[in-house]
């Protein structure tokens, strides 16, 4: 069964089709939303060229000239000389502003040619076909694109709404367990700051599927489905509701304060974003515990959740100075840390300047690996 979640805002309105066998369908998918194309640069890193070529036939059905992009997999397609490459191969093409980027891949990949397109021509139409859960839940829908440069990730990027998502849940069965995990923790926090259950559901179906229980192979994955649709409805709503940041939309950001700060130390190798966000939504709790601002148990009840899920909670090491000062460079920190917390479940509240003994007294609570 496919599903389909509208994006409102005030820039766009989108449709993001979640479904199995979507890749072959994108020809009906995409009819009506590209007026005056003739042609599309569908952009893909290696590891999806498979998925990308299924993309690149369904487009020339639709009557398009295709125009295969290459880019590195993973972060490195969010570099300069990498944007540089993509913008020549437009001009060659060359691609006019009615030509859609459509964009084949995990979170890095739609990020980068998103931002591509934010910025050829002042703008071209986008596709975003996302690849891997955290792509599919987060990065893929609401709009932000962007690069990185060597003094920071995301330093330069742009707003730019897709014309449609569409995420064929068969591209996931290839990836490894961890990979799953780490993008589930994003389904988890969406389901902390919106839809409480939704968290116990995805634990459920994390245990009976095997995910949970650990191991790197494939696990099936007809059962991601709902709860991936139930993360993008929360976002879109919060999108729809705050398209560029200035208020609602930050709370998108619990347990990344500390998660960022985490796989900035870990030079983003060997730790995993949703690992880094889970660890950081149980510091959250510990603090919201600490301030006053959630009853005792929170935190308790994160671990529970999240461990079930087959995700850390803790192993955070250096000195608290080192992993706070980390936190502060944030570049959403605004100069302070600010912190999204949840008063409980399902009801996220800002705490602007939280006091610094009290960071150093929640950071305790992740400190044991588990
Ligand atoms: N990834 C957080 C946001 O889209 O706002």
């Amino acid at each position: 069964v496919t599903e389909t979640i509208r994006v409102e805002t005030p820039a766009a309105a989108y449709t993001v089709h979640v479904g199995r066998g979507l890749l072959d369908r994108m020809d009906e998918l995409l009819d009506g939303l590209l007026p005056g194309a003739r042609k599309a640069a569908v952009v893909y890193p290696p590891a999806v060229a498979g998925p990308a070529g299924r993309v690149a036939a369904a487009l020339g059905r639709a009557g398009l000239a295709v125009h295969p992009l290459e880019i590195p997999d993973g972060e490195a397609a969010k570099r300069l000389d990498v944007l540089a490459r993509l913008y020549e191969r437009f001009a060659a093409i060359p691609m006019h502003r009615p030509d859609p980027v459509v964009v084949v891949g995990g979170g890095a990949a739609t990020d980068a040619a998103g931002f591509a397109a934010a910025t050829w021509l002042r703008g071209v139409p986008l596709v975003n076909v996302p690849t891997t859960v955290l792509g599919m839940v987060d990065a893929a829908v609401g709009g932000k694109t962007g690069i990185d440069l060597p003094q920071g990730k995301n330093l330069v990027g742009a707003f730019h709404q897709p014309v449609a998502v569409v995420e064929d849940l068969d591209t996931l069965s290839s990836l490894p367990g961890a990979e799953l995990r780490s993008g589930l923790a994003e389904v988890v926090k969406a389901g902390l700051i919106a839809e409480p259950a939704l968290g116990d559901r995805v634990a459920a179906g994390a245990r009976a599927s095997g995910l949970a229980a650990g191991g790197g192979g494939p696990v099936p994955v007809d059962w991601l489905g709902p709860h991936i649709a139930a993360a993008v409805r929360i976002k879109a709503t919060v999108v729809a509701a705050d398209e560029r940041e200035a208020s609602l939309r930050e709370i998108l950001n619990y347990g990344h304060t500390l998660g960022h700060a985490l796989e900035r130390l870990a030079g983003y190798e060997g730790l995993r974003h949703g690992e880094a966000v889970a660890i950081g939504m149980v510091f959250a709790a510990r603090v919201a515990e600490l301030a006053g601002v959630a009853a005792p148990g929170l935190a308790s009840g994160h671990r529970e959740l999240l461990t079930a899920v087959g995700l850390p909670t803790g192993g955070v090491a250096g000195d608290a100075d080192t992993v706070l000062d980390a936190m502060a460079t944030d570049k959403k920190a605004r100069g302070a840390v600010r912190l999204v917390l949840l008063r409980e479940p399902g009801s996220p509240v800002v705490l602007p300047a939280p006091d610094r003994a009290l960071l150093v007294e929640a950071l305790d609570a992740v400190r044991s690996p588990a």
